[in-house]
This record gives structure tokens, sequence and C-alpha cells, in this order.
């Protein structure tokens, strides 16, 4: 039987062991925001945080998450205004938006590790997130500007 807790709910699973995480998250939770695109660590589309590190859940067996906590992209915010979701409806980031959600929770891992990002960090964090509409420009002005919110919430003014 395998445990784990999955946008603060616990679950259990107790089937294929091999079976990637995404078809979990996808098939038997519904979480569909969560996307295929490669399935073999190549795009980023199914990017989710694995204990607060940003994962590929199509190359993530069920048998690597049991004890372990999953935030996807329908649990990185209580009510979708992550300073990130915000700056990516200001910026109208998405196009076709296959890519996003796990844009976001690339950028959001990035973020937390590194609130103040360089254009070298976001970069190099981001790198590894392919968009096949080329929104790369505004993902890197989301990142920084939610960045900045989040600077300025911390230093108590108004984002
Ligand atoms: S679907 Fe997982 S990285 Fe492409
Ligand atoms: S918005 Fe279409 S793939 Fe990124």
């Amino acid at each position: 039987m395998i445990s784990l807790r999955v946008n603060g709910a616990e679950r259990s699973y107790d089937d294929d062991a091999d079976m990637p995480l995404l078809w979990y998250l996808r098939d038997e939770l519904g979480l569909t925001g969560t996307k295929f695109g490669c399935g073999v660590a190549a795009c980023g589309a199914c990017t989710i945080h694995l204990d607060s590190i940003a994962t590929r859940a199509c190359v993530t067996p069920m048998s690597s998450v049991d004890g372990r906590a999953i935030i996807t992209i329908e649990g990185l915010s209580l009510d979708g205004n992550h300073p990130l979701q915000v700056a990516w409806r200001d910026l109208n980031v998405s196009q076709c938006g296959y890519c996003q959600a796990g844009q976001i929770m690339q950028a959001a891992s990035l973020l937390q590790d590194t609130p103040e990002p360089s254009e070298a960090d976001i970069d190099a964090a981001m790198s590894g997130n392919l968009c096949r509409c080329g929104a790369y420009p505004r993902i890197r002005a989301a990142i920084k500007q939610a960045a900045g919110s989040t600077r300025r919430a911390v230093e108590g003014e108004r984002p």
C-alpha cells in the first residue's frame, strides 16, 4: 500500500507500483491540469512538486512516492491567486495553454528557492520546460512580475 498526500489530502494507492504518478493524478484523481507531453522527462508539461521540488510526474513511478507530499497546479493556491497565476493572467502568458501548468509549477519552485531570480537564474530553471507556442518572453516577464509582487508583499507594500 502506497500512502501519499496530494494537495493536502491523504491518499492511498494499491495497484501497479511502476505506474507513473502522472497517470495516477490525471486518471485516478481527475487532476487533469498536469499534462502529458513527451513521457520521457524532456518537455516539462507534467511538472508537479514532490516534497516541494519540481519533478516530472511522467517518469516518477508510484513506488517512489510513498509517504511523500505532492502539489499539482490545482493545489498551488487556494484561490488561483498565487503571484505567478496573477502575473500569468496580467500578461496573458498562455497561448494554447498546454505547457502552462508545468511552466507555472517549475517557476513556483524557482521562486521558492530563489525569490529574486536573475535572468540567468530564470533561464537555467526554466530551460527544461518547452513551449511550442514560443511564449518564452511572456513567461520570463511573468516570473519577474511575480517575484516583484512577492517581494513587495513581504515588505508590506501593496502588490
Ligand atoms: S510529459 Fe513529462 S516531461 Fe514531458
Ligand atoms: S502556450 Fe502553447 S505550448 Fe506553451
